[in-house]
């Protein structure tokens, strides 16, 4: 048996192409079901639904064989265990530091003096910060992190923009754009020795639906 550990949403609806290109069809909807476990077209192989920030950690402990992530999750995760052969060039966005409409960002970061920022991603954000110099309060939040600027919880926020309309929405502008994220392949390591030919027919079948050559 193969265990891919997927999270649902954008990743799900945007990994079903590639699955499909392997040969896989996923047999229940994910929206409308209450089980955990999807079994597929193919007996040999199933989805396993888990939280995005949990996939690193379902396929690095052998939970699941294979998992797709985002950059973001696998940074703040870090990726120890795990092989990364595919960038899937999905769910893509990009990883940004936002203020308030009027927050006078730079003068702030010159000033030397701390800028409290708001994030779920306070690995990113303690080392993007550091190498640029700027000394931070970092105060980590599990959502809604939109909301810390406009209460004063924080000056700054550092989270995911994909169309910048959250931001928008919410009268905050992108000041710096940290760098840019999209879903990885992550593959456990053992489970790749053990189950060398199905897993590998899988790990093909997604490059060769990307066209690009995989490194392992
Ligand atoms: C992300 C992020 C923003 C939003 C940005 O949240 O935290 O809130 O998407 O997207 P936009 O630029 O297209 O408006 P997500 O919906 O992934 O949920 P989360 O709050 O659980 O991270």
């Amino acid at each position: 048996m193969i265990t891919l550990a997927l999270s649902k949403g954008r990743i799900f609806d945007e990994t079903l192409p590639l699955l499909k290109a392997a040969g896989i069809e996923v047999l229940d909807d994910p929206e409308t079901t209450r089980k955990l476990i999807l079994a597929t077209n193919q007996p040999q192989v199933r989805v396993v639904l888990v939280r995005a920030s949990d996939v690193p950690t379902y396929v690095q402990y052998g939970g699941a064989d294979l998992g797709i992530t985002g950059k973001d999750t696998l940074l703040e995760h870090g990726s120890q265990g795990l092989y990364q052969p595919l960038d899937l060039q999905i769910a893509k966005c990009r990883i940004s530091v936002a203020v308030r409409e009027g927050f006078d960002y730079a003068a702030a970061v010159q000033q030397g003096s701390r800028l409290r920022v708001a994030t779920k991603y306070v690995a990113i954000a303690r080392e993007f910060f550091a190498s640029k110099g700027v000394h931070v309060d970092l105060i980590k939040l599990y959502g809604s992190m939109e909301l810390a600027p406009l209460t004063g919880l924080a000056d700054a926020i550092v989270d995911l923009v994909s169309t910048g309309n959250t931001l928008k929405a919410n009268h905050l502008v992108e000041v710096e754009r940290i760098m840019d994220i999209s879903s990885r392949l992550v593959v456990n390591q053992a489970a790749l020795k053990l189950k060398q030919q199905p897993m590998r027919a899988i790990i093909d079948a997604f490059a060769a639906a990307l066209k690009t050559p995989t490194s392992v």
